[in-house]
């Protein structure tokens, strides 16, 4: 077991299995005592109890996914219920599509070099703390 920091993370995903598959994990990894996974849809995202902190945020964006005008809706989604109910939190996403980034209306400052992430490039965008 890792030794506890002085902080919780909370996990959620719509999909069952991602969810199993993140508990498993924070298992074999040590740190399940202090992760949690829910399993909900982002639109239902509420921030815990506790002070304002930080959401990493790996949405779908790959080259799997043969049609990305669904991911439009889904980026502006998951932009709205953190504009609306995360004042003060400050948010990490990382993507392969810039346009799709832009498309959660989240004020990103310009973002850094792309980095491979399972054979993909992907970019971390970041916001300061939302107002
Ligand atoms: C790139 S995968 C990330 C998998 C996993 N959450 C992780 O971080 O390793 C994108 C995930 O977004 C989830 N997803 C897609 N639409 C969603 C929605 N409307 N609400 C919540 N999760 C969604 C999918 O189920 C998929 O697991």
């Amino acid at each position: 077991m890792v030794a506890k920091p002085p902080f919780t993370c909370f996990g959620s995903d719509r999909d069952a299995g991602a969810v199993r598959m993140a508990g498993e994990n924070a298992e074999r990894a040590g740190v399940s005592g202090w992760t949690t996974f829910r399993q909900h849809a982002v639109s239902d995202l509420e921030p815990p109890e506790g002070p304002p902190s930080l959401v990493i945020v790996n949405p779908p964006y790959g080259a799997r996914i043969g049609d990305r005008a669904p991911l439009f809706a889904l980026y502006g989604a998951l932009g709205n219920t953190l504009l609306e109910r995360f004042t003060g939190w400050r948010v990490g996403l990382i993507t392969m599509d810039h346009a799709l980034a832009r498309a959660t209306g989240l004020p990103f400052a310009p973002p850094g070099s792309p980095v491979l992430h399972g054979g993909l490039k992907v970019t971390l965008f970041q916001t300061g703390r939302l107002g």
